[in-house]
């Protein structure tokens, strides 16, 4: 059985560390230009099944630092949209390429296509979880601020997949979740329970933001959920990150979106344009992180 990353569960905490630590050497290695290509010739196979800006290019760029090459797929322009099984599409490009990166819809699509293939799978984002945006959040969160260990980080908004991501992180480096999500939008269940103390639902945005070290939102309606925009924007108007909002937090603490945003929805232009704003920085953390967790996966 290869290694896969499908979650952040799939890594230790000790992996976890060692990772975002190779993450920060790359950062400056790729600074001062100093890329070393130690895997030429190999392929990273790239299936998108939903848009994406910057898990594509972080990966694209990333294979190509390594000395390798990755392969984008779409629905449209591969057999996977005419119906070719995903079982067969995995046991196909094990035969070719080194890696595969996944973003689909369902989990159980992506576990699926994990247990027909015999090279390493990457979650590049599934409904449930998107767990490369959490390598990439703490790598940001460190390099501003160090060991994110006992910090109190607030998840304001939708509790979708990057929340779930978010939770087993605080399980895993041992800060402190507080979740503010509608009745009716919560994380997954048995994430919660699994994290204990480590993640808290909280009664509103400001009882979960009071206090935070990091504010972080996402989009109201995810990938797929488009026909309910119109209600899911009613629904979480009290749970916009706004100036006020911050001002509860601490004065250092650091805002994070892990993009695409929309302003005056889920976070006002003030916050997400302004000083205790970090995500161009995230956003840039992608290729870095993802850049260790290829060498990991590689070997
Ligand atoms: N944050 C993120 O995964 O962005 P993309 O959808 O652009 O890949
Ligand atoms: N929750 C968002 C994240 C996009 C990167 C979505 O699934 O669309």
């Amino acid at each position: 059985m290869p290694r896969h990353f499908l979650t952040l569960s799939d890594l230790s905490a000790s992996e976890y560390r060692a990772l975002l630590r190779r993450a920060a050497e790359l950062k400056s290695d790729w600074k001062s230009r100093r890329m070393r290509a130690s895997y030429p010739g190999r392929t990273l196979a790239m299936i998108f099944e939903k848009s994406s800006t910057r898990t594509r290019v972080s990966f694209e760029t990333a294979m190509v630092h390594l000395g390798g090459h990755a392969i984008f797929l779409s629905p449209g322009d591969s057999q996977i949209g005419r119906g070719e099984p995903i079982e067969d599409t995995a046991r196909v490009l094990s035969h070719m390429v080194d890696c595969i990166m996944v973003r689909t819809h369902g989990h159980d699509r992506i576990m699926r296509f994990a247990a027909a293939a015999e090279v390493p799978v990457i979650n590049g984002l599934s409904d449930l979880h998107h767990p490369c945006q959490l390598l990439a959040d703490i790598q940001t969160y460190q390099e501003a601020r160090g060991d994110i260990a006992g910090r109190r980080v607030a998840w304001i908004g939708d509790g979708n997949n990057v929340c779930n991501s978010y939770i087993e992180a605080a399980q895993l480096l041992g800060f402190e979740l507080r979740i503010a999500a509608p009745p009716g939008y919560l994380p997954e269940p048995a994430l919660l329970s699994a994290a204990g103390s480590h993640a808290v639902m909280m009664g509103d945005a400001r009882a979960a933001a009071s206090g935070a070290d990091l504010i972080v939102t996402d989009v109201w309606a995810s990938m797929g959920q488009e026909t309910e925009a119109a209600v899911r924007r009613t629904v979480f108007a009290p749970y916009q990150v706004t100036r006020e909002l911050m001002q509860l937090a601490r004065p250092d603490a650091l805002f994070m979106h892990c993009l695409p945003a929309h302003r005056g929805e889920e976070v006002s232009a003030e916050v997400i344009d302004g000083a205790q704003s970090v995500v161009w920085a995230e956003a840039g953390n992608r290729l870095h992180s993802q850049k260790a967790l290829l060498e990991m996966l590689l070997g």
